[in-house]
């Protein structure tokens, strides 16, 4: 069995006050679980994160990486940066970042790769709108999300790798995926995982569930056999609400 990865999606919240005080009561709160419990915070708040987390089981990710190492990039962070301060995550290709800042499964593909060659965990981010799902396509873009955003990624790098699988039609909009339309998604993005990459390396990736996940919904979606975990956006915010995701399952 494996346990779950809970991600904490911090988005463009908590100044220096609020994640030190937010960490500092969910340190506790969550140190008892099995699961994996990253927080993806701010750049702004990485360093602060990374100081309060030492020795404890929480571990901190971007929000998002560049591909170059350096250069003229005004406004992008490199890999290696957030691996020098001891960030071992990064979130890449979010919806929010693909439909207001142009990304794309190609850009997505270049940040992943540089990623991992830093040495980061990418948790890659896929997913159909509402208008994609309603007019019969939601198959299709899964399809092209993963044949074209992980097209030069090995087995071996897969290893290293999360997918989240987050609706946008449910995200930030406190409408959730019924567990079994999350668990079919993720069972159906499992099996275009599986075509690449055979049956075995399919099955130990790890791909969350996204999308309007809380304290009162995680429970059910954590127990469906192909979640393996959650991106938490609004719910991450809270202690009390994180924490009892991450608890949720045992
Ligand atoms: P939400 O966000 O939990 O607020 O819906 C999830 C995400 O965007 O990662």
């Amino acid at each position: 069995m494996k346990n779950k990865i809970i991600a904490g999606n911090w988005k463009m919240n908590n100044n220096r006050a609020q994640a030190i005080e937010l960490i500092n009561q969910l340190i506790p709160l969550v140190k008892d679980t099995n699961n994996t419990v990253i927080i993806c915070v701010p750049f702004t708040d990485l360093c602060k994160a990374v100081k309060l987390t030492k020795g404890t089981n929480i571990h901190v990710g971007a929000q998002n990486c560049h591909w170059k190492e350096s250069g003229a990039y005004t406004g992008e962070i490199a890999p290696s940066m957030l691996t020098e301060i001891g960030v071992e995550y990064v979130i890449i290709g979010h919806s929010e970042r693909r439909s207001y800042f142009g990304e794309t499964d190609q850009t997505v593909l270049l940040r992943t790769k540089a990623a991992l060659a830093a040495g980061l965990k990418p948790i890659v981010c896929i997913g159909e709108t509402l208008e994609e799902r309603n007019s019969g396509n939601m198959e299709s873009v899964l399809t092209r999300q993963v044949v074209e955003g992980f097209k030069d990624i090995s087995a071996e790098e897969l290893d290293n790798i999360i997918v989240a699988y987050e609706p946008v039609w449910a995200i930030g909009t406190g409408v959730t995926a019924t567990d079994e339309q999350a668990n079919d998604a993720i069972g159906f993005v499992r099996s275009v995982f599986a075509q690449k990459y055979g049956q075995e390396v399919a099955n130990k990736l790890y791909i969350q569930y996204g999308g309007s996940m809380n304290d009162k919904n995680a429970q059910g979606l954590l127990s469906m056999p192909q979640i393996d975990g959650g991106l938490i956006g609004g719910a991450s915010l809270v202690a009390d609400k994180f924490s009892k995701v991450v608890n949720a399952h045992k």
